[in-house]
């Protein structure tokens, strides 16, 4: 793993000059909002159109960490698999998220299943090591729910091993930890969409949108970050994002009753966007921020969308995921597959818009979507505490922990690299 290899995920084009990325970020936005201009899309605002036009492979493009590639493989089962490396008392774990503490009825097992890639092993990390090796530096986890189950996840991890931590909320984060023997930072910063949003209601002067019968929604800044996370960028060493799930969440952002409308410096976008075009701007937008922004030798990872498992209906439609084992590939490709339409389509379409946005930019990709898709054994279910199923978040300990495991796998390669 420590080997230089030219395949790693990361297409590290460094421009250092401050003026031509911007005019590179400005020129880029422009280009593909006068492509939105030549296209007329009213009719996708009210039906989100699913389908793309890029090749159901970008969603499973080649990861690979030194010489491994990591995304093939198969769950195996270690019945003698000891313990976690943590367990249901670490008190950062969200109480939805703790299965042991929710007596789901395989809590136990979850941890049990290991990760084996084809050609290689991918090891669990070594907390102790890990606090020495990255002693002295700041690790922001900026997005949903999602990243901050995997912020939980680490949290856990290291607190196990070392119990001097002092709480506190780094450069706006919702919640951090300073690890004092070792100086290490991590934290979260909740942001759904990445860009700032906020309810919008038609002004009675009348403007672009109110012309076009707009009366409420959500105004999206395509070009403003969450202020929950604008000041992560100049703070972290290394950072890790997400947005994925709230793009395709219509019980909020309903494309009728409140859809999402987009603008740019501060004037909305017309024709308007439909979302899954305006995640695109804003991917383009908030890449360009970090960018701009960020340390000169920080490591910017992007990590990929995490599956939800939901069957028989979505979450508010009755939708459970009972499983107690991680599924088939055949049962991965029905639930997942792009052309099947089912209930956790997105799952593969945001990883489409990723891949199309990050190629080019400074950014890693940490893929752990693929991983991911078999474990419909792994997310709370009904031990969630819910009304509902909670099918799209993951019990703790659980599978966050191998996303951690190839979190670390990825930036001792980076290091190695550089
Ligand atoms: C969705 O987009 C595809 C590709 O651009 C197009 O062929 C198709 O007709 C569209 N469907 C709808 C319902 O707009
Ligand atoms: C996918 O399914 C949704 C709801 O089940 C439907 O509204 C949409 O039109 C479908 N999209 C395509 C491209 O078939
Ligand atoms: C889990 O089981 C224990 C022991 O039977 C019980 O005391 C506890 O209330 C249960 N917790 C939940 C959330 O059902
Ligand atoms: C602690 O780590 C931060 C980076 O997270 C660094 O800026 C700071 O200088 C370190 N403090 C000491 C005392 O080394």
């Amino acid at each position: 793993m420590a080997a230089r290899d030219p395949n790693l995920v990361t297409s590290a084009k460094k421009i250092p000059l401050f003026p031509l990325l911007s005019l590179i970020c400005f020129t880029s936005v422009f280009l593909i909002l006068s492509q939105f201009r030549k296209a007329s899309i009213p009719s996708a605002l009210t039906s989100p159109n699913r389908s793309f036009d890029i090749p159901d492979e970008a969603s499973r493009s080649t990861v690979r960490v030194g010489s491994c590639d990591y995304s093939d493989g198969s769950w195996v089962y270690d019945r003698k698999a000891s313990s976690a490396r943590y367990d249901h008392t670490c008190k950062e774990i969200f109480k939805g998220w703790n299965c042991r503490l929710g007596n789901k009825s395989n809590a136990g097992d979850i941890v049990k299943w290991r990760w084996k890639p084809d050609h290689c092993d991918l090891p669990q990390f070594d907390p102790v090591r890990f606090l020495q090796d990255y002693r002295d530096s700041s690790i922001g986890f900026v997005g949903d729910s999602l990243n901050r189950n995997m912020f939980v996840s680490l949290f856990c991890s290291l607190r196990s091993v070392s119990n001097e931590v002092k709480k506190w909320r780094p450069a706006g984060a919702d919640r951090g930890f300073t690890f004092l023997l070792y100086n290490l930072t991590i934290a979260y910063h909740r942001t759904n969409l990445l860009a700032r949003y906020g309810r919008w209601s038609a002004n009675a002067h009348g403007g672009a949108l109110e012309s076009l019968g707009f009366k409420e929604g959500f105004r999206v800044d395509v070009d403003i970050p969450e202020s929950t996370w604008a000041q992560a960028p100049s703070f972290h060493d290394i950072l890790i994002f997400n947005t994925g799930h709230w793009w395709w969440a219509p019980s909020k952002f309903d494309p009728v009753k409140s859809p999402m409308l987009f603008f740019n410096k501060g004037q909305p976008i017309i024709p308007p966007l439909p979302p899954d075009r305006g995640l695109d701007l804003v991917l383009e937008r908030m890449i360009c921020y970090v960018e701009e922004r960020s340390k000169s030798n920080a490591v910017k990872i992007f990590r990929t969308q995490s599956p939800r498992h939901f069957e028989g209906g979505d979450w508010d439609q009755g939708g459970s995921c009972p499983r107690l084992q991680p599924i088939s590939t055949e049962q991965v490709e029905n639930l997942f597959s792009v052309n099947n339409n089912g209930t956790n389509v997105e799952t593969r379409l945001v990883n489409e818009h990723l891949y199309k946005v990050l190629s080019g930019s400074g950014f890693v990709v940490l893929d752990i979507t693929h991983l991911s898709e078999f474990r419909a054994d792994a997310h709370p279910s009904s031990a969630g505490g819910k009304k509902h199923d909670d099918c799209m978040h993951w019990c703790l300990p659980g599978l966050t922990d191998t996303w951690n495991d190839l979190f670390i796998a990825h930036l001792y390669s980076i290091r190695n690299r550089n």
